[in-house]
């Protein structure tokens, strides 16, 4: 089967228009955030719009490994959430929820029709990309908790927390709120990414 009148040809288009919206997505997540003084959760957030800009890329490449000639047009029919609004608790909880239907349920099933194709390499793909957005959805799952429920900046036991800004440290179980050296936002606290 030629990939140009394939099923997989058409997934292709709409996994790069899902890439490219997560990417956009995520990036208003990341505004939002850095507004509200969440400097190393936007950082954190913004190393995932890279990753989904890098993964409509490979998705594009594939899309034009189908012609030479110029592709006018490809017709996709598709939904895609829009839920986002302004509570960046909620945004990221949403986001984890996007991210986990692509990784265990779109990317899969474009795979198995790849494969079913014949296009191995590109089912290989979509392997591989759920199994980031895997990683994406326990990342903005954990984010979104944490945050939601206080305990980002809270420990059970004395931990060392670290102002990104200054460098100060001070250890305890509760993080500061305004960084003793240079009045950093709590935001600026470094987190696992
Ligand atoms: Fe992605
Ligand atoms: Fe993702």
């Amino acid at each position: 089967m030629e990939l140009i009148s394939s099923k997989t040809y058409k997934n292709l288009a709409k996994a790069f228009a899902g890439e490219c919206m997560a990417q956009n997505r995520y990036k208003y997540i990341e505004y939002g955030a850095r507004q509200k003084g969440y400097k190393n959760i936007a950082s954190i957030i913004d190393e995932v719009v890279y990753q989904e800009f890098n993964h409509a890329r490979m998705f594009y490449s594939f899309i034009q490994s189908a012609t030479d000639e110029t592709i006018d047009n490809i017709d996709i029919a598709s939904g895609y959430p829009f839920r986002q609004k302004w509570d960046l608790t909620n945004n990221l909880i949403f986001a984890a929820e996007d991210e986990r239907n692509e990784a265990q349920r779109i990317y899969p099933e474009y795979a198995a029709t790849a494969r079913r194709e014949g296009f191995d390499d590109i089912a290989g793909l979509f392997d591989n990309v759920a199994a980031v957005e895997q990683r994406h959805f326990e990342l903005f799952n954990r984010l979104g908790e944490q945050l939601g429920s206080g305990k980002l900046y809270k420990a059970t036991e004395p931990v060392v927390w670290k102002c990104s800004d200054c460098g100060y440290e001070y250890s305890g179980k509760t993080a500061f709120k305004i960084c003793p050296l240079c009045q950093a936002k709590q935001g600026s606290i470094k987190i696992d990414g």
